[in-house]
């Protein structure tokens, strides 16, 4: 069974044995799929615990690295990633949020429900990477919570401030925002955080446990791969985009070993049908135990 070392509430439904990670799948089903596939680089994607998995993963980016050699750029590092992101969802956010709105959004609406049931009207909630504000900053706010969104990119904001004016909204990098402690009842983060590399990601969640008040929630989807992956011409020519992440365990890891405090409620690698290929995202919730492990 391919999928037996990941812990789950109940095992996720494997469909068919062949998949493709987060980022093929956006590609292939974005609009921008007619477009040469220009490059891809992975990196440091080691100990996804399945040897076949591991297998079919490398397949797939081995072959769009090597079947059009005349489109192929091969980099070995992205200098400052989060100026590309930035740029990138400036430039692709009506086409972005064209194509995720025709996403099925199962697993998240499942997640977020779960979560308001949680929470008391009127709580405090900060969603990290809020993009267009739909569906999910929406849905906080027709929960009659209370909604802080950020986003990094101007763009988003600016649509996210038609769709969601009851919001208070942020543009900046989620890593830079300063909350005074015990601010949020949740903070949340879908589609988001595996846009940081992957060590910041660790400080966000130290961050977050800091700006949580005891028994506040956690809820976020990250990278299922380990390793950092660049994308060129992402929806359009121009845009590279850059997703980092620790892998299942190295993800387990920071709520084990790096930050303290937090009882993993939900860990589970999700799978999703989306435009007839499978995207997989490693889905948190946790749970901020209590004040004096800070
Ligand atoms: C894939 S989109 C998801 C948007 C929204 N959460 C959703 O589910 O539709 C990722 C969003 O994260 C934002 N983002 C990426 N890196 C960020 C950072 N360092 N700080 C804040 N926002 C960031 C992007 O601008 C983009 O809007």
């Amino acid at each position: 069974m391919i999928f037996s070392w990941v812990k789950t509430a109940k095992p996720p439904s494997m469909k068919r044995e062949s998949s493709k990670n987060s980022w093929e799948s956006s590609w292939e089903s974005s609009s921008a799929a007619q477009m040469p596939k220009i490059g891809i680089e992975a990196r440091n994607r080691s100990e996804v615990n399945s040897p076949r998995l591991t297998t079919l993963l490398d397949r797939l980016f081995f072959i769009r690295a090597t079947t059009s050699p005349a489109k192929q750029i091969m980099t070995t590092t992205l200098e400052n990633p989060k100026s590309h992101i930035e740029h990138g969802y400036d430039v692709v956010a009506d086409k972005y949020l064209a194509w995720s709105s025709a996403r099925p959004t199962t697993t998240r609406m499942k997640y977020i429900a779960d979560l308001v049931e949680k929470l008391p009207t009127g709580a405090d909630v900060l969603e990290l990477g809020c993009g267009a504000g739909v569906p999910a900053t929406q849905v906080l706010i027709e929960h009659g919570l209370k909604v802080t969104g950020n986003d990094i990119s101007a763009a988003q904001i600016a649509l996210a401030r038609k769709h969601v004016p009851e919001a208070t909204l942020i543009q900046g990098d989620m890593l830079a925002l300063d909350f005074a402690p015990g601010s949020f009842d949740a903070v949340l983060g879908f589609y988001s955080i595996f846009h940081l590399p992957k060590d910041e990601q660790v400080l966000l969640i130290e961050k977050i446990r800091g700006w949580l008040r005891p028994g506040g929630w956690l809820l976020c989807n990250l990278q299922f791969e380990e390793g950092d992956v660049t994308r060129h011409g992402w929806f359009e020519p121009e845009v590279i985009m850059f997703a980092s992440g620790l892998g299942v365990e190295g993800t387990r890891d920071i709520f084990r070993k790096k930050v303290l405090g937090f009882k993993l409620v939900v860990d589970e690698v999700d799978i999703e049908l989306v435009g007839g290929t499978e995207e997989r995202f490693h889905w948190i919730m946790a749970l901020k135990e209590d004040a004096s492990a800070d």
